[in-house]
């Protein structure tokens, strides 16, 4: 194609509307209607700086969604941009199929005894010591349940071919992950070409201080495991919250009841950490928290500090030694990725955990989330359509409720969080994005106590929108 939209992308002035054309016209983006972002005038971000990303017509915005989740240190974080060019002078990229590099090595041993040192309260001393790359969060889940299914082949177990997931989870948009998840609405139209999974239910509690009986749905859980015990090859879980059907926390010690029914039945238990993990909710592993050590864990968005993409999966000794043998026993490993392990992106997750350190991360997460959640309960709390918000650590989900005060009106019905969201933007300046009906804040995790003020504000404001259109 060579019309004049195309041909003049190699203009040398900045013609913004001409970029946003083509930008409305050439690049598709994702989960977004593009008819609907071809009547809006879209925000073209040139620069970030800090928690900060500036557009091309120079306005700035506070990244209150974090870049999707993914931002630890802000944006452009001077170490982490040198850290990039030094390796970039040494090596951009070598295929880990034939040959090995530095940075894959070095971050694979710094990420192992990261792991060691968090699950240090939970029993024996971690096994988790093996780290298989790759290069975004979907495929590092799909990279456990390829491995689980493999390993259970490799064991003999060749009838343990299918997964136990839980209602409402979301663990990519790769079919086996798609498969796993269970919010309808992302999946339905793509149903018929994907396998099935059993799915038990995820027990919420959105007060991290109110215990309710999760006895019956352990019950429920413990009939479906043991009604497949032959079947089952791994259970897949987001431990501690789920983050895109609605940030909806778990009951606090019902992973330990899962762990519990898994080495029962001897079934592999993958946890899903690419939101949780890397500090989003506190701890480096959230399921450390529950002292909770899986078989397999997957690891993504924060990895690499929100700069590189990347995806990991580590699984521990019992996974990784039913994979050895002589090559005629062809048990290698069956998966692979041209750009996994990429050492820009190792170096920089090396990087990252330094800092995770250096910078007392876990510790500027725990007190800007006990602010948030202080401001939030002043500010935004009692607004008549704020239902009950659910938060752990940064990750924070306010439900927009519908004008009879009902609250889930499903994944499409985003349409007064929306506006809340829009309003933000438009008139504070604050990235946000609505999830179905409801606002999340996911901030890069080292955040400024002024800039919470500043994101609570923004929703404060937002809210009256709804007002308005009373
Ligand atoms: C729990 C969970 N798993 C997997 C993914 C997929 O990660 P990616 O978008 O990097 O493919 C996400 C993304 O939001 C997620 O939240």
């Amino acid at each position: 194609m060579s019309d004049d939209r195309t041909s003049s992308r190699v203009a040398p002035l900045r013609d913004f509307k001409l970029l946003q054309e083509q930008d409305q016209s050439l690049v598709w983006h994702p989960y977004t209607q593009m008819q609907e972002y071809a009547q809006t005038e879209p925000i073209i971000i040139e620069r970030g700086e800090g928690a900060y990303l500036f557009d091309i017509r120079r306005r700035r915005f506070l990244d209150a969604y974090g870049s999707m989740w993914c931002n630890v240190w802000g944006h452009n974080h001077p170490e982490l941009v040198k850290t990039i060019q030094q390796q970039a002078t040494q090596l951009c990229h070598a295929s880990l199929f034939t040959v090995s590099h530095v940075p894959a090595v070095e971050f694979a041993a710094m990420l192992v005894d990261a792991v060691k040192q968090d699950f240090r309260y939970a029993g024996e001393p971690s096994t988790l010591n093996h780290v298989f790359y790759s290069d975004n969060g979907s495929t590092a889940v799909e990279v456990a349940m390829k491995m689980a299914l493999q390993y259970q082949n490799q064991i003999g177990q060749i009838s343990r071919t299918q997964f136990l997931t839980f209602h409402n989870s979301y663990h990519g948009d790769t079919f086996g992950t798609m498969s796993a998840s269970n919010v309808d609405v992302l999946k339905q139209k793509f149903t018929p070409s994907l396998f099935k999974c059993h799915h038990a239910t995820y027990p919420m509690q959105v007060d991290a201080d109110e215990h309710e009986s999760t006895r019956h749905h352990e019950m429920q859980l413990e009939a479906l495991i043991a009604g497949r015990s032959d079947k089952l090859a791994a259970v897949v879980i987001e431990p501690v919250i789920q983050g895109v059907s609605g940030m909806r926390p778990l009951a606090e010690d019902y992973l330990g009841k899962i762990k519990k029914y898994c080495r029962e039945y001897d079934i592999l238990l993958i946890t899903d950490e690419i939101f949780t993990g890397f500090c989003r909710t506190g701890p480096l592993i959230a399921s450390s928290a529950e002292l909770v050590e899986p078989d397999i864990v997957c690891l993504g968005k924060g990895i690499t500090g929100g700069t590189l993409p990347m995806g990991v999966t580590v699984a521990n000794d019992k996974v990784y030694s039913a994979f050895n043998g002589e090559w005629s026993d062809f048990r290698q490993f069956l998966h692979g990725h041209t750009y996994s392990g990429n050492p820009l992106a190792c170096a920089v997750a090396i990087r990252n955990l330094q800092m995770i350190e250096e910078e007392k991360l876990k510790e500027n997460v725990k007190s800007r989330s006990r602010e948030l959640s202080y401001y939030l309960r002043r500010r935004v709390a009692s607004h008549e359509r704020v239902g009950q918000i659910r938060q752990r650590g940064l990750a924070v989900g306010i439900p927009i409720l519908g004008e009879d005060g009902s609250e889930d009106g499903g994944y499409e019905a985003r349409q007064d969080a929306n506006r809340v969201c829009l309003d933000a933007i438009e008139r504070s300046r604050v990235l946000l994005r609505p999830l179905g009906n409801m606002i999340t804040i996911t901030p890069p995790l080292n955040i400024e106590a002024e800039q919470i003020e500043e994101i609570v504000g923004a929703i404060e404001r937002g809210l009256e929108v709804l007002d308005a259109s009373k």
